[in-house]
Parts: structure tokens; C-alpha cells; sequence
């Protein structure tokens, strides 16, 4: 009897195996914990199998030849051998095949030491080369302004062929020419545009395709991992930040099934380079001051603390930083903290507004059909737009000005997610209830996607507290944390009618210069320990990269000049307990909701 639980039985090595029926060999060799045992090149798991470079050939009683293991179908009863005598032949002579061309320069290349061609031949290869005829070089392409290639080194597996293809929906790469003379290539003049393009940095197996911000840097072994979470968008995309002597040398993808899966963004991935742009000094007036001298400017500044202050936090503020504040605005007796909840809406006072998804993305991938209201997912959100591809469902992205009602019409569980052009309309409330009711269907649900890396964490403290009458103009502006710089519309008039505008930034912009009369550099993201919120409500915590340089001073530093120079002394209105209580309070709320309404 070898069927069981719908399970049937195959022999690897002898050994009985269960296995899915259908589901390809490697991939059940790999769930039976043998996958050492196979080599593979081209096979990836979040790819769909594709047979090109034949490393996985394994031999099945009754076939006259060897077969490849990720593309064959396991069968009930199946006999397979990993190692006999026509498989370790054939496989030495594939991976012979792929070295041909390919250049033995692993003590130049940069993937040197994390290259999965020299894993494999020097654990399943032969140990010298019979080739002695020279070997083909071609050109090298500029295929990205992010990525280097190196078609030497390519082995034409074809997995960042099929992730542009199969994952970032854009079939921007191909293998152009045949035999000796092909070689990937971009098949158009404007490059390859993907949002996730550098994850076929990531997919690639050996040194074709590196960051060009990365190459020549450092040895892939000489790396110091820290894990940690994007702040470019509220889907808390996990991170690993690679760096060395103190510097970031690169950012990669960590897995995350319930969140990124296994992809990133370019974003995600090349945003640290922009942090080369740092505030050095603290500056008074356009003029570097040493931090003594700041401790008495802010004191003239904050000399009369009746007079109003408002403290606009950046959503990229970790969760600990936000309390900081919240703890400082709170001893202060004429403070108002206006959360940016997004790059660019500010909004005070408002304890109803939570921009969250309202679902765990597991939940969100069940729907049938999603209808994204006011956002380019590729362009802004590619990580979900690449989740949202795979996942068996319709989605449908509409100008929220000309909603169809007819979408819905079908539809068992629709979904509705407001992008940023919703959440940052002049008449947000309005515009969500309006679409709402244009989509009347008993089960739509809804969720908002517009937030930044900690506005849901924002919204958990705005809602922990009082709500205040929101001031029209205030005497001291204190902007906190970056991704505040596109200051604009009516935002404008409350900085520039401050009488002193003070930005605590790591990197600033031309606007911040120009507005700011104080400008305090603090930590850059990679350099900060804390905590995000994300779209899931998922509470991620992270620890810095590298050290902050020396001129800069933690948020709570600056926090304790402020209350130091306006008199008053911080004490914790509200507490981290609090936070955590109120976080598992509206979860358990939401997620009752879902249950509700499934
Ligand atoms: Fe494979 Fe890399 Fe060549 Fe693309 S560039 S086909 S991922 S070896
Ligand atoms: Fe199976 Fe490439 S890994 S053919």
C-alpha cells in the first residue's frame, strides 16, 4: 500500500519518501531533507521550474536516460538515484559544459566566496579542465543604471529572465544569439525599468549581475549581517543590511513568507546611497555650531514656553522615538505633535484614522477580487504588487475620481485599498465614503495602503492621547525625522510663519536650508535601534547597522535639550505598555471584524 493521505510513496536512495502527487522530484527531495544530495543552477522556489542547465539530473528505474529533477513530476512507486554511476557522469560533464566560457576569475569577482557555480563544482565538479582552447568574451552591456553585467560569467540559467517575467511582471531582460554568442541582454534602449530589478542581483547564481554600488567593495565573507526593516513604505519589508568597517555596503532581501516573501525593492535595496548626503554639523543659522552653543540657542528659543510649538514627526520615526516626543510635547505646556502619515498629508488631532490594511495580507490574498483606489502599485509599492501578482486573484487599479461600479458586481470578497491620492485628497473622509458606497457590496472590505514605514505606529499614539484643537500657526516649528522635506501646500504657511523652524534630520534638501533656522543631524535609519508598526500591524524590531557618526544626537537626546531648554521636565505620559496594549487591542478588533464580516 504506498497511498496515503492522498500522499504516495517514491524511493530516493532506497530511502521511502512521501510526496505530494504532482509535485515536481527536487522540490519533494528538497521537503524530505535530502537536497544536498542534487545540485541545481537554474531551479529556484520562488521561480517556476524551467529545466535549463540539467546539474539535477537524477536516474529513474525504467528511463534509459538521466532526467532533470526539478522539472519531472514524481510518480507513485518511483525509483530514483541521486549518485549512481551515469548520474555522476553526466553530471560532471554538464557542469564541464558550463565552464567552458565561463571565467575562472573568482579571486576578482565579486561574488567570489557566495557563488553558488563554485559551491557546486567544487563539491559535485571535476577536479582539473580539459578545455585549453580560449575562451569567448563578449561585451559588456549596461543593462541598469543599478546593475552591472558581466555576460562572461553568465551560465544562462535564466533566472532573472524569468523573475522580471514571472515576478516583477515586466519582460525587460533576454537571452539574445544561441550558442557560444548568446548572451543576456536588455532587449530594449531604455534598460531594464522594474521596481524590483535588483532582485535579479539576488536570483543570479554567480557574478553576472552585482550591484554597481557594491562591486570592488569588499569580500562577501568580510560582511557583517544586521536584520532589519525597510522605512521606505508601510509594508515593513525585512531587510538584511550587509556592512563593513562601519559602512553599508549592501542591502538584500530576508525572508519573510507573511510580509515580502522573499523580494525587495530597488527602493528598499539602493535608498541607503542617498544617506551619503548627511547634516555633518548642526547648523544655526546656515552656520556649523558646536552642540554647547545649540543647548543656548534652544533655550533662547524655547525661553517663553507658553508660546505654541508644534512637532511634525516624519512616519519614518521608529516607534520609540515617537514616544520620545510624545513624551516631551506632553510636559510642554503649548505643544502639538502632528503626525505625518504619509510623505505628504499632516494630520492633527484626528484619533479616527488608522492607515492600516485592516487584514493580514494572508487574509487580503483570499479576496477575489481587489480594487486599488489612487496608486501605481508597480511604481510604489512593487513588493505587493509582485505578492498581488502571484496570488490567485483580480486586481484592478482605478482613478478614484472615475470608480465603475460594474467591478464588483461578480465579485464573493472584494476588497478595497486606498492609495495615496485618496488618503492625501483635500476631502480624504469624503472621497473613502463615496467610493465605499460605489462599491455597495455586503462583504467589501476595506484597507488603506498609503502610510509610511511607522504610520500605523503614529496612529496608535495619536490615538493613545487626547485630542487637541488643532492651531492655525504656531510660534516654533520642530520637524523630527526624514522624509519630511517635501514640504508644500498647506503645510507651507505653518513653517514658514514660525518664528523658528528647527529640523532634526540626517540628510536634508535645499527646502529644509531654506526654512530652517536650526538643523540638528541625527541618526540615518541604518544607524538607529527601535521599532515600526506596519500596514499588518505587525510591531518588527530592528538594531542598528553601523554607529552613528559623531556629530549626531539621538531624537531622545535632542528631546531632553528641548525640555531642558523650555524648563520642563519629561516624564512618560504614556508608556510603551500602553502602546503594546492598544496595538494587540485593535488587532484583536480587526481581526474579529474580518471573522464578522467573512
Ligand atoms: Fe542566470 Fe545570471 Fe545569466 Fe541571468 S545573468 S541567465 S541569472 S547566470
Ligand atoms: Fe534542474 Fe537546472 S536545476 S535543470
Amino acid at each position: 500500500m504506498t497511498e496515503m493521505n492522498n500522499q504516495i510513496t517514491i524511493y530516493v536512495d532506497g530511502e521511502a519518501i512521501q510526496a505530494e502527487p504532482g509535485a515536481m522530484l527536487l522540490d519533494t527531495i528538497d521537503k524530505a531533507g535530502m537536497g544536498e544530495r542534487v545540485p541545481r543552477m537554474c531551479h529556484h522556489k520562488e521561480l517556476l521550474p524551467a529545466g535549463n542547465c540539467r546539474v539535477c539530473v537524477v536516474e529513474i528505474d525504467g528511463m534509459p536516460n538521466t532526467v532533470p529533477s526539478c522539472h519531472t513530476p514524481v510518480t507513485d512507486g518511483m525509483k530514483v538515484s541521486t549518485s549512481s554511476e551515469k548520474v555522476v557522469a553526466t553530471r560532471k560533464s554538464v557542469i564541464e559544459f558550463m565552464l567552458i566560457n565561463h571565467p575562472l576569475d573568482c579571486l576578482v569577482c565579486d561574488q567570489g566566496g557566495d557563488c553558488e557555480l563554485q559551491d557546486m563544482v567544487y563539491q559535485f565538479g571535476a577536479d582539473n579542465s580539459r578545455f585549453c582552447e580560449p575562451k569567448v568574451e563578449k561585451q559588456p552591456e549596461d543593462i541598469s543604471p543599478l546593475i552591472a553585467v558581466n555576460a562572461n560569467r553568465c551560465i544562462k540559467c535564466m533566472r532573472c529572465v524569468r523573475f522580471l517575467e514571472e515576478i516583477s511582471g515586466q519582460r525587460e531582460l533576454g537571452m539574445l544569439n544561441r550558442g557560444e554568442n548568446c548572451k543576456i541582454s536588455s532587449f530594449y534602449d531604455d534598460k531594464v525599468t522594474s521596481k524590483l530589478s535588483g532582485n535579479t542581483i539576488d536570483v543570479c547564481p554567480v557574478g553576472a549581475l552585482l550591484a554597481k554600488s557594491a562591486t570592488h567593495a569588499v569580500r562577501p565573507w568580510e560582511l557583517k549581517r544586521t536584520e532589519s526593516v525597510s522605512p521606505y513604505d508601510a509594508l515593513g519589508t525585512n531587510i538584511n543590511i550587509d556592512t563593513f568597517a562601519n559602512k553599508v555596503i549592501k542591502i538584500i532581501p530576508r525572508h519573510n513568507s507573511g510580509i515580502n516573501g522573499s523580494w525587495i525593492s530597488d527602493q528598499d535595496r539602493f535608498g541607503f546611497l542617498g544617506l551619503e548626503y548627511r547634516v555633518e554639523q548642526p547648523l544655526v543659522n546656515g552656520e556649523v555650531t558646536p552642540w554647547e552653543q545649540v543647548q543656548e540657542d534652544l533655550g533662547r528659543v524655547f525661553a517663553d514656553n507658553e508660546k505654541s510649538t508644534l512637532f511634525m514627526v516624519s512616519p519614518t520615526a521608529t516607534v520609540e522615538q515617537m514616544l520620545a516626543v510624545e513624551n516631551l510635547a506632553a510636559a510642554m505646556p503649548n505643544a502639538q505633535i502632528g503626525y505625518s502619515f504619509s510623505q505628504h498629508r499632516q494630520i492633527q488631532g484626528d484619533t479616527e484614522y488608522f492607515p492600516v490594511l485592516g487584514m493580514s495580507l494572508e487574509q487580503l490574498l483570499q479576496s477575489d477580487l481587489i480594487i486599488i483606489a489612487g496608486v501605481d502599485l508597480d511604481q510604489d509599492l512593487p513588493v505587493l504588487a509582485a505578492r498581488l501578482r502571484k496570488a490567485n486573484c483580480r486586481v484592478v487599479m482605478i482613478d478614484p475620481q472615475t470608480p465603475d461600479a460594474g467591478l464588483v458586481k461578480n465579485a464573493q470578497s472584494p476588497v478595497l485599498l486606498f492609495g495615496k491620492a485618496v488618503s492625501e485628497h483635500v476631502d480624504a473622509d469624503q472621497l473613502r465614503e463615496s467610493l465605499q458606497k460605489v462599491f455597495a457590496h455586503g462583504k467589501l472590505k476595506t484597507g488603506d495602503i498609503s502610510g509610511g514605514a511607522n504610520s500605523a505606529g503614529a496612529a496608535i499614539l495619536q490615538s493613545l492621547r487626547s485630542c487637541e484643537d488643532s492651531a492655525k500657526s504656531f510660534s516654533n516649528v520642530v520637524l523630527v525625522g526624514d522624509a519630511l522635506e517635501e514640504i508644500a501646500g498647506d503645510k507651507m504657511h505653518i513653517i514658514s510663519s514660525a518664528e523658528h523652524v528647527i529640523a532634526l534630520m540626517s540628510t536634508t534638501t535645499e527646502a529644509i536650508k531654506r526654512n530652517a533656522h536650526i538643523i540638528l543631524p541625527i541618526p540615518a535609519w541604518t544607524e538607529v535601534s527601535g521599532s515600526f508598526v506596519n500596514m499588518q500591524l505587525n510591531w518588527q524590531c530592528f538594531k542598528a547597522a553601523i554607529k552613528a557618526p559623531d556629530a549626531a544626537r539621538e531624537i531622545e537626546q535632542i528631546c531632553a535639550m528641548i525640555a531642558k531648554a523650555a524648563k520642563v521636565a519629561i516624564f512618560r505620559k504614556i508608556s510603551e505598555d500602553q502602546f503594546a496594549d492598544k496595538l494587540k487591542q485593535i488587532k484583536t478588533e480587526q481581526q474579529k471584524s474580518w471573522s464578522a464580516q467573512c
